[in-house]
């Protein structure tokens, strides 16, 4: 099972899909984390609403489940805008945009995730729309082909991509505002997981917060799922009372080791390690040896593992740590090729 599948919500029940919805926070003011993106994407809300204009296009950029929809329903709310969430690969036909674009009114916000994904005929069909709100839409075929001019409302466009190398310069241009979203702290992700508890009415004590904290690779969103998986094992096993000893068995359970590594991690790098003698291997035969897209390894397991030195990326291909073999308890086959990267 991929990790896009997990994360995205398709293994989810709609009810963990309501919970998850439940635990995301309203107001920048109860957003925790992101500190310096947070104040300036204040300043920008309250330089609008003090001129009465609508905001200027923003671009929010990172790994998944950092908060980019989260945030852009706060500068929604924030704004008294109305949202109308799509995401690139829904987005077909310029017909389709079309009806969404005109339907906007003044400072409501289009939120498009992935919007690397978008195709080049959606994208040229944008850069009007951004840049002076209206769309040149064609009607009829051939001989009897018009184009005609539409204004549009003063919108605000908010775009979400996992990878701000793949949208094309004109496309990026035309954000007024971007923030990279990086990875939280485990005491940021401490005060999420305490907050959400709260929320979901469990009680937790401090060392199993952080106990979850750590175990989450820097994701809010994968701290929430971790509390909740801990918290079903204290409601099922024990009393409903989460300590330290029963998150640590629950996240045991659950494939999660202690510095947050999960199955599809670990068994990455143990393909670098045993099939590749620690690497150099490309995504493409990495990707094809572990029966996985290039775009989930690339999008979903990769950011972690080189923020936090398990894997190295160099002009050949990937290549694992000392770290990751430590971890992993593994000893690395000799292999010549790797002398020269060093
Ligand atoms: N839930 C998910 N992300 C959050 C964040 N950054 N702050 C508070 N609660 C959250």
């Amino acid at each position: 099972m991929s990790r896009e599948r997990i994360v995205s919500g398709e293994q989810v029940t709609p009810e963990e899909d309501k919970i998850q919805l439940s635990l995301r926070p309203k107001k920048l003011s109860e957003y925790i984390g992101q500190k310096e993106i947070r104040g300036k994407i204040e300043v920008a809300l309250q330089a609008a609403k003090k001129r009465s204009e609508s905001c200027e296009h923003i671009l929010l950029y990172g790994p998944p489940g950092l908060g980019k929809t989260t945030l852009a329903h706060i500068i929604a709310n924030e704004m008294g805008s109305k949202l109308y969430a799509t995401a690139g690969p829904a987005l077909q036909r310029t017909g389709d945009l079309m009806g969404i674009l005109t339907n906007l009114n003044d400072g409501d916000i289009l939120f498009i995730d992935e919007i690397h994904r978008l195709s080049a005929t959606i994208e040229e069909f944008m850069y009007p729309a951004m840049e002076d709100y209206k769309v040149d839409f064609v009607v009829d075929k051939g001989a009897f082909a018009k184009v005609i001019n539409v204004p549009l409302k003063r919108f605000t466009l908010i775009g979400a991509t996992t990878r701000a190398g793949m949208l094309s310069a004109p496309l990026r241009d035309r954000f007024g505002l971007y923030y990279h979203l990086d990875f939280y702290p485990p005491e940021e992700l401490k005060e999420i997981v305490i907050r959400s508890a709260r929320l979901l009415e469990s009680e937790i004590d401090d060392a199993a917060s952080e106990t979850i904290s750590i175990r989450s690779r820097g994701t809010p969103r994968i701290a929430n799922r971790l509390l909740r998986r801990v918290r079903d094992y204290a409601d099922v096993k024990f009393d409903g009372l989460i300590n330290e000893d029963i998150a640590i068995k629950a996240l045991d359970a659950e494939g999660v080791d202690t510095l947050g590594l999960d199955n599809l991690d670990r068994k990455l790098l143990e393909v670098i390690i045993q099939f590749y003698k620690g690497g150099p291997v490309g995504i493409e035969a990495l990707a094809a040896t572990l029966n996985e897209e290039v775009d989930t390894l690339v999008d979903m397991v990769e950011p972690y593992l080189l923020k936090n030195g398990f894997v190295q990326r160099t002009k050949r291909g990937r290549m694992v740590s000392d770290k990751a073999v430590k971890h992993l308890g593994q000893i690395l086959p000799n292999n010549s090729d790797q002398q020269s990267l060093l």
